[in-house]
């Protein structure tokens, strides 16, 4: 095929680049839409908590009673802070660039947002987190990237199972991996190269909590992951799981012996789980 170089051409990757602006910034106000009545349920239940103990300290004046009342409203209280401060740290605009983050704290974070859906799905998030350094990363995007990962995994299991979450130092190249790992139902060697492309999707639409079926998660995914000059790597077996890994760069080490991450790579290699 000949390939015509018109003067346009600029102005179209222009284009490119403020769709995929403005797609990653829909994809954040779906996340929060989620979020926000994933999230309402969340209060209601701490509403209710706080209530019923402040009614059964009213009622019980000895001290042992209302000494256990207060805790309880103070933990359900804190628990609700934690909450809203998830979301005001998600939906806040950071500045585009990359900073140094804690990746432990974000993982918490994100998991703190899911949790009620991960229970509901009868889904378990087992954590396993090595020393690691920090990472430099936009943390609103690694964030949504982390969101999708998880999300596509809870879908992946519609009998419940297990999901875990492993951080890691790769001191080779000095990344940060994050690997997100499902029991679910895998993905063929042959649907593997496809699941980065946009639009891709064997779900039927939205499921009952109103996620999935547009086939962009992935390849937002792999935009963000793109941009941190970073990787995206999946590894499936069908019928036993998928595992996605994040190599993500950790802020500069000291140390002398350090092989820079080679530019920009996030194809699906059809790698398999062993076993
Ligand atoms: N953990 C997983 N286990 C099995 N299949 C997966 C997993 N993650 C992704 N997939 C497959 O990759 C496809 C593309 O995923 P992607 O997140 O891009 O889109 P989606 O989940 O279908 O829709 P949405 O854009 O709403 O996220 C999914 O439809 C699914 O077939
Ligand atoms: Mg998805």
């Amino acid at each position: 095929m000949s390939r015509s170089e018109s003067s346009s051409a600029p102005s179209l990757e222009e284009q490119v680049t403020i769709l995929k602006e403005q797609l990653a910034q829909a994809q954040k106000l779906t996340a929060l839409g989620d979020l926000v009545s994933t999230t309402t349920h969340e209060f209601n239940n701490v509403l209710t908590t706080i209530i019923n103990y402040a009614k059964m300290g009213q009622r019980h004046g000895d001290r042992a009673t209302r000494d256990k009342a207060f805790e309880k409203i103070l933990a359900a209280g804190l628990r609700a802070a934690r909450i809203t401060n998830g979301i005001l740290g998600f939906a806040r605009n950071r500045p585009q660039g990359f900073e140094p983050a804690d990746l432990v704290k974000l993982i918490d974070d994100s998991l703190l947002l899911l949790e009620r859906e991960m229970t509901k799905y009868r889904v378990a998030v087992e954590t396993q987190y090595q020393p690691v350094p920090l990472a430099m990363i936009n943390t609103n995007q690694i964030q949504q990237v982390l969101m999708n990962l998880l999300v596509n995994a809870r879908q992946a299991m519609s009998a419940g199972g297990q999901i875990v979450i492993r951080l890691s130092h790769d001191p080779v190249h000095n990344t940060v991996d994050l690997m997100v790992r499902d029991t679910g139902a895998g993905i063929p060697a042959d649907k593997l190269p496809k699941i980065f492309d946009r639009f891709y999707t064997t779900k039927s639409g939205p499921d009952a909590s109103g996620k999935g079926g547009t086939g962009l998660g992935l390849s937002f995914c792999r935009d963000v992951i793109e941009a941190h000059q970073g990787r995206i790597r999946v590894e499936s077996t069908v019928g036993k799981g998928t595992a996605f890994t994040l190599k993500l760069p950790a802020v500069k080490q000291p140390e002398p012996n350090v092989v820079p991450l080679s530019p920009i790579v996030s194809e699906a290699p059809q790698s398999h789980i062993a076993g």
